[in-house]
């Protein structure tokens, strides 16, 4: 099969479609005809050398994927060849065939293409788990999005307002009407602004009970300031930086703060099994009904993957970068 290959390690001109062997699905898998992927960072960072492929995983870059059943195994109960699919992957999303456990498979809903389809898996499954498995958002509450535009982010708008809390984002000023097309009550420039600051005079004094964070280092010390007592915060990435100075944990205490870190990717796979699942069954009528929508950046032929890499890493993406798969070459 043609692939996306990392020839050498470092910068985005290294990427390049090639040849690699075709996978080999277990009984319980089914392989998959992949019609399209999507970007993500741990890509940028593998490609780079900074994110070592987690064991069994394959090799190839890509997360994610939405494509045809080629093959159903033995044990993939409920799936057979020509059925529309998409889901999360530990790797190999890059490629024209892939494999998948039949468990962590989804259909696609009819409303959506299979460019549409590849933007939603990892970056819904991810804003799904941090608001509603690690940071316990309920109907009422307030959560405040950092990267209220990324692939992660528009998710994250879109699910906390479909559970019923009220959005506050940060991102970039030309970013912010998106955001608040997505639901968000507002939108802080956090370049120009103190997003501290604006989130207190935002929320009356009362500040929020989730945050999801990207940013990390720099925005430790405000997240904290920004919580309501027994406030949650997910840190999902460490974007601006990864070594806080000087925490105080009396601080912490004081508010019963709780402090999640998670990586989707390194989880079992019993545990993405269970969420893939949970998911499936709360969002995909969404989709089909429209309520939720994958927000997409733009779409690129696969052989331009070296552009796409570069507009991520240059920070100009609102919402998914998509390859369309196969052709080219
Ligand atoms: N832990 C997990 O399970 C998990 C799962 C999926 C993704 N992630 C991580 O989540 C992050 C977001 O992923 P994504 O694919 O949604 O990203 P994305 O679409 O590439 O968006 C990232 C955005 O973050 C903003 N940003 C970048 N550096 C920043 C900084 N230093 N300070 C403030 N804002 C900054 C930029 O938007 P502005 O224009 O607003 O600056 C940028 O476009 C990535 O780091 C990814 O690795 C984690």
């Amino acid at each position: 099969m043609r692939a996306i290959l990392v020839e050498k390690e470092g910068d985005p001109e290294h990427l390049t479609l090639g040849e690699h062997p075709d996978p080999t699905p277990a009984p319980d898998e089914l392989l998959v005809d992949v019609h399209a992927t999507a970007l993500n960072r741990a890509d940028t960072m593998q490609r780079r050398g900074n994110y070592p492929v987690p064991e069994g995983a394959s090799a190839i870059l890509g997360l994610e994927m939405a494509g045809v059943v080629a093959e159903a195994g033995a044990e993939c109960a409920g799936w057979a060849a020509g059925d529309r699919v998409f889901g999360l992957l530990a790797g190999g999303g890059y490629a024209e065939r892939t494999t998948i456990h039949h468990e962590e498979a989804m259909p696609i809903p009819e409303a959506l293409s299979f460019e549409e389809a590849a933007a939603v898996p990892e970056v819904f499954l991810t804003a799904y788990q941090a608001l509603h498995w690690l940071g316990e958002l309920k109907r009422g509450e307030r959560a405040l999005v950092h990267a209220g535009a990324s692939g992660v982010g528009t998710a994250a708008i879109q699910l906390a307002v479909e559970a019923g809390a009220e959005v506050l984002v940060t991102a970039s000023a030309p970013k912010h009407d998106l955001c608040r097309e997505l639901g968000a009550r507002a939108a802080i420039d956090y370049r120009s602004e103190d997003f501290a600051a604006r989130v207190k005079e935002l929320t009356g004094g009362a500040g929020v009970d989730v945050i999801l964070d990207f940013i990390g280092a720099p925005y430790f010390q405000k997240n904290i300031q920004s919580l309501r007592t027994d406030g949650r915060v997910i840190q999902l990435a460490t974007l601006g930086g990864a070594t806080v100075e000087e925490v105080s944990l009396r601080a912490l205490m004081a508010k019963r703060v709780h402090l999640k870190a998670t990586t989707l990717r390194s989880r079992a796979q019993g545990y993405k099994v269970r969420l893939s699942q949970e998911f499936a069954a709360y969002a995909l009528p969404l989709f089909e009904e429209g309520t939720l929508r994958p927000v997409t950046d733009r779409v690129y032929d696969w052989d331009d993957a070296v552009e796409a890499h570069r507009r991520m890493e240059a920070n100009e993406n609102a919402g998914k970068l998509v390859l369309r798969v196969g052709g080219g070459m």
